[in-house]
């Protein structure tokens, strides 16, 4: 029997440390978040992906007395994405604002506790929303994934590290570019 592991990270980062186009991803996202459909759960999430091509594609969660038929932000935006730009698409970087309805006012810029440990509290996308968001990083596991949290502190982790064990059109035999 052997036992093989793996380091995965993830980086706090102030909303001064993100970079001009981060910046607008992540504003992007919690504009998008205002427009949430969750009679249900309560809990609005907005998403915001910046394609190759440089252009930015917002989604927000939808959801219906059907509850099936939810519709995940992160799939909502990857959505518009490609159909605005076609099959395959990359994604470049995607930013997500995910917390209960009550949190509208996100996004003070502060300084970061440097001691702010918090592995657990990081609202990443659900299993579902990272396959989806994998299956258009056309295999690029740096491919960077921005998540507001505690309403002003931002994590950074990259899709390889969020979702480090994967199924993908590579197990079909199958490759996009
Ligand atoms: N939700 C998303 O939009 N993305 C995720 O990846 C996690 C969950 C939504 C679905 C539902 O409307 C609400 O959050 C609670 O699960
Ligand atoms: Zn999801």
């Amino acid at each position: 029997m052997k036992t093989f592991s793996r380091t995965i990270s993830y980086t706090l980062l102030d909303y001064e440390e993100l970079d001009s186009t981060e910046k607008i991803l992540v504003e992007k996202a919690i504009e998008v978040r205002q427009n949430a459909q969750a009679p249900y759960s309560h809990y609005k999430v907005g998403a915001a992906v910046l394609s190759a091509q440089g252009a930015i594609h917002q989604g927000c969660n939808v959801e219906n007395a059907n509850w099936t038929a939810t519709l995940h932000a992160e799939h909502n935006a990857i959505g518009n994405m490609v159909a605005v730009h076609g099959a395959w698409t990359k994604i470049k970087k995607i930013a997500i604002v995910a917390a209960p309805e009550e949190i509208t006012a996100v996004m003070i810029p502060e300084r970061l506790p440097v001691d702010l440990y918090t592995f657990e509290e990081i609202p990443v996308p659900c299993g579902h929303c990272l396959q989806v968001i994998w299956e258009n990083c056309l295999n690029d596991r740096k491919v960077e994934l921005f998540s507001v949290f505690r309403e002003k502190f931002i994590a950074k982790i990259v899709i390889g590290d969020a979702l480090p064990f994967k199924f993908g059109p590579k197990d079909l035999g199958i490759q996009h570019s």
